[in-house]
């Protein structure tokens, strides 16, 4: 796979990851309560893969490296897809806040939870149909076989630090459970 290859299938998972976060605020909303186990695993998917691996993987390897080759965009596309990023750790970092209170039954911090998590599923949906259908066709046109090697690279090196230790498996297998959860058919059971 090459390493935007890599982070379509990563958009997979977060994909499939937001369609667990809707069924799970479909279901607290009426309940005015958060289940907390879903909740913790939500909250930590985003802030630690969503954003702590992905956006990351993004914002540190591939952006400065197609910034560097000045690609002749009539759109700022690197600052447009780092707004998004910023926009969705604001939203991370309100669930964050606001998961214990209404997994406690505080119908407020439920709402406030709710109302942050259903803006991260419209701006993670919006933001990964841009990078996969708009922005990474024109990085790729940008890159040099030197860049996809570095990045290659630089990938495996951030995946060998402890911090990221089994990040994947770990990701792949809370987003299974919430399909479970959430009866959700895994992808490969899809017709
Ligand atoms: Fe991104
Ligand atoms: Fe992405």
């Amino acid at each position: 796979m090459s390493p935007i290859e890599v982070l379509v299938e990563e958009h997979r998972l977060i994909t499939r990851a937001s369609e667990c976060v809707a069924r799970m605020i479909g279901a607290a909303m009426p309940a005015r309560r958060l289940k907390f186990l879903q909740a913790e695993s939500v909250v930590d998917f985003i802030g630690s893969y969503a954003d702590g691996w992905h956006h990351a993987k993004e914002e540190q390897e591939l952006f400065p490296r197609v910034a560097a080759r000045k690609p002749p965009w009539d759109v700022d596309h690197l600052a447009d897809l780092g707004a998004d990023h910023r926009r969705c750790r604001d939203c991370a970092r309100e669930m964050r806040e606001s998961f214990r209170e209404g997994a406690h039954g505080d119908a407020e911090e439920t709402q406030r939870f709710c109302r942050n998590a259903q803006e991260w599923i419209d701006l993670i949906r919006m933001h990964i149909y841009k990078e996969d259908r708009v922005v990474f066709p024109l990085v790729e046109q940008a890159l040099t076989a030197d860049d996809a090697h570095a990045l290659e690279q630089a990938y495996a090196a951030l995946a060998a630090e402890p911090r990221f230790a089994g990040v994947d498996a770990k990701y792949r297998t809370a987003v299974e459970d919430l399909e479970f959860v959430y009866n959700i058919l895994p992808t490969g059971a899809r017709g």
